[in-house]
């Protein structure tokens, strides 16, 4: 693993660089078109979070740009998989989904086959692969995929597998490609990496340090977003309310939203993820004020326990949790609170894990992700000695789910019969006369009505809430 590369070039000449390599490959791919008679074909597939998600839109961008057709499944000439490590469960459908790959590869000696994203960044996994996947052409990390044109070119002049990992990097590569994969909604990162070191997350040892954007880039790009048809954006993060901290000039989050605000033509701004210990009243005041910023936050609570809490070094207690909570909801009443919650970390004892359920019944989740712990290579938590006994995690998970399940419902069930603006997002998979839309607090709705009207927003009578879904009719456009 290196470092990281000193080419010593600015982001701007690195883009440059890069355009040049994207020409290069656009020769190879031709010449190979040439050879088959046909169109090369590429699939990516995206494992994890919505910041790997952004990722493969920007790998898919490069691709089309270099001449290859997009396909639904791995059938295809470069198959690329953008892979996740946060729980172990993860890498396995990795390594299944490989076993896989190896006999398509054998129908296709065309194919290629890359592997990035956060499981690339352990040593261990690269090990294995080489080892035991030896048919993977190429192998890169999370801080080098602005390179992805140049390996890209490097592996087509090779026989050999290509592996180029960094642990880190300073730098931000601005203006590559990009390929959407919703036409009116965007993910826009503005910062990448994360500092914090919760004791069980691995996300800060394969993302590297924190690093901000420049609003000015942020806002460059949401503006071209809106002039390409774009209306609501995700500003992503591991910890969006650490955001600038460390820019030359330094501007808060609620800075940056009130900018973004300004923007004409944007309909909806949502962000993810806010860390309880940075979210000040000037985010919360941000977000009152700001007619575009969906009312939803997503606030990953880990743990009800103050004694665990800290042990995660999270750096806030059961009830700095509860108070903030409180704070947004005088603030803003009809937010949508979502979070995440871990079960079974080290050392948990029933009392610790009856904080956690009591505070899921305080704050009334709007719906929450539950996650069994699963231990990480490398972090702190994985090297604490009173790991819990599986049944006991599973026999608590299942409590902690349906309790979570019973109060989302509940929620849900409050805004029936309500007429709420929904954004029709797609043609539901299950009805084709049915759109699946959102609302503002994240919500899903299905409603009668066709393909055209996706990316436009609709005045919808929720009729019929289905646990955590509701059934709607429109009632007249937005
Ligand atoms: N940066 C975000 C979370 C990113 S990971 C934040 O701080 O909220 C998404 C979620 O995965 C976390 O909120 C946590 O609940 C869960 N998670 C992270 N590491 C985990 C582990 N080792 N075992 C189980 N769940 C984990
Ligand atoms: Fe992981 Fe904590 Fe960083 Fe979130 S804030 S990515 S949970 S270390
Ligand atoms: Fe997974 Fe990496 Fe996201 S570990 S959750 S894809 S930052």
């Amino acid at each position: 693993m290196r470092d990281f590369e000193a080419n010593g070039l600015s982001g701007a000449e690195e883009t440059k660089l890069q355009y040049e390599y994207i020409e290069k490959a656009k020769k190879y791919v031709s010449q190979k078109e040439k050879e088959l008679g046909r169109k090369l074909t590429c699939y990516v597939k995206t494992f994890g979070c919505q910041m790997n998600a952004r990722d493969s839109e920007k790998l898919l961008g490069i691709l089309n740009e270099i001449g290859y057709v997009e396909t639904e499944d791995e059938h295809a000439d470069f198959v690329i998989y953008n892979t996740c490590t946060v729980r172990e469960n993860a890498n396995n459908k990795v390594y299944g989904r490989l076993g896989y790959l190896s006999n398509y590869k054998k129908k296709n000696p065309h194919m290629m086959i890359a592997l990035c994203g956060c499981m690339m960044q352990e040593p261990e996994v690269v090990e294995k692969i080489r080892k035991s996947y030896r048919f993977v052409n190429l192998i890169f990390g999370t801080h080098n995929i602005y390179k992805f044109a140049e390996l890209l070119c490097r592996s087509m002049e090779s026989d050999s597998m290509i592996v180029d990992i960094w642990k880190d990097t300073d730098k931000i590569v601005e203006d590559l490609p990009v390929q959407r994969k919703y036409s009116f909604k965007s993910g826009v990162n503005i910062m990448f990496g994360c500092n914090n070191f919760c004791s069980y997350c691995i996300v800060p040892y394969v993302r590297g340090r924190e690093r901000s954007r420049e609003p000015k880039d942020i806002i460059r790009e949401i503006e071209s977003l809106v002039a390409d048809g774009v209306c609501e954006v995700m500003l992503l993060g591991q910890n969006v309310n650490s955001y600038g901290k460390n820019l030359e000039h330094p501007v808060t989050f609620a800075e940056l939203l009130r900018e973004v605000n300004k923007i004409e033509g944007l309909k909806r701004i949502r962000f993810m993820t806010s860390h309880p210990k940075d979210l000040s009243d000037d985010l919360i005041l941000a977000m009152k004020e700001c007619d575009k910023v969906c009312k939803h936050m997503h606030l990953p609570l880990q743990s009800g326990s103050s004694r665990l809490l800290k042990i995660m070094n999270r750096h806030y207690d059961k009830e700095q949790y509860l108070a903030l909570v409180k704070k947004l909801r005088e603030a803003i009443p009809d937010i949508a609170l979502t979070t995440d919650i871990i079960v079974g970390f080290p050392g948990e004892t029933e009392e610790d894990f009856n904080e956690t359920l009591d505070v899921v019944k305080q704050v009334q989740y709007d719906s929450a992700f539950t996650f069994i712990y699963s231990k990480r290579t490398g972090t702190p938590a994985a090297a604490m000695k009173n790991q819990v006994d599986p049944d006991e995690v599973k026999r608590h998970f299942d409590i902690l789910l349906k309790e979570v399940q019973e109060i989302s419902a509940k929620k849900a069930k409050e805004l029936e019969g309500r007429v709420m603006e929904v954004l029709a997002e797609e043609q539901n998979i299950q009805d084709a006369s049915l759109i699946t839309g959102r609302l503002s607090n994240n919500s899903v709705v299905h409603f009668p009505g066709t393909p055209d009207m996706i990316g436009k927003f609709y005045m919808v009578r929720l009729t019929e809430c289905r646990g955590f879904y509701y059934l709607g009719e429109i009632v007249e456009d937005a």
